[in-house]
């Protein structure tokens, strides 16, 4: 990994765009601060001080099919990293990572095709959850009850990372997706799929498929759902 160092930046994946056409593969952008912090959809990303906010710049070889799966890829290593701290985490699909429930990380994943793909990791460490959003969100220092060495947990997410993306690299989808499964908040529970502020589709959660698209079972019938939020309260 070849690692950059900000205090402070809009966003590490807008960052991490500009320099990817001439960065190497493994180029990782790391900021104390993001002023300009963004999630899935546009949202906002609050990314004070004490989280970390990286991303991570591959080149992959595999075809466009398979880079929807990259977010697989750092949830994974994110995941195995909070293992590492004892922490039981889930993947709610496709893209966040919950401790009880609530949100501790974020994973952006965007492509341009054929040139580069851009991991962005949002992860909550010591960071103060803005009030707003204490019922959602969660950090591993409220989670641990005490603060932790944020150079130590990103330096243990990237070995993670080159775990999961080595298995991503020689093609085996399998295992990265049988590791998805294993760790699903989602599989087995009724769920809601949101999209602008409307139900379109309902049922039982009952697989992700080869493709990384969650599958649900209806009244009527079964659905492919590609993307959209997962409502798991209602
Ligand atoms: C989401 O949950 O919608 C994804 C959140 C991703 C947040 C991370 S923080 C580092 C990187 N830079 C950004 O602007 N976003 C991602």
């Amino acid at each position: 990994w070849n690692i950059i160092t900000l205090d402070e930046v809009d966003s590490t994946n807008e960052y991490a765009r500009r320099i990817a056409p001439t960065a190497p593969e493994g180029t990782v952008v790391v900021a104390k601060r993001q002023t300009a912090g963004r999630g899935r959809k546009g949202r906002r990303w609050a990314s004070p001080e004490g989280g970390l906010w990286m991303t991570v710049i591959l080149k992959p070889k595999s075809g466009p099919e398979h880079v929807t799966k990259l977010v697989f890829v750092g949830a994974l290593a994110v995941l195995d990293t909070l293992h590492e701290y004892g922490i039981r985490g889930e993947l709610k699909w496709p893209n966040d990572v919950l401790v009880d429930g609530k949100k501790i990380a974020g994973i952006l994943s965007e492509c341009r095709l054929n040139h580069f793909a851009l991991l962005g990791i949002g992860l909550n460490v010591n960071n103060e959850i803005p009030d707003e959003l204490r019922e959602s969100a969660v950090s591993m220092k409220e989670v641990l009850g005490r603060a932790i060495d944020l150079e130590e947990v990103l330096n243990r997410v990237l070995r993670n990372l080159s775990r999961w993306y080595g298995l991503f690299r020689n093609g085996r989808h399998g295992e990265i997706l049988k590791a998805v499964k294993g760790s699903s908040a989602v599989l087995g529970k009724r769920v809601r799929i949101i999209e602008d502020g409307e139900i379109i589709a309902e049922g039982i959660a009952v697989d992700i498929d080869n493709s990384g698209a969650l599958i649900l079972k209806g009244e009527e019938n079964t659905v492919r759902v590609l993307y959209g939020d997962v409502s798991l309260r209602f």
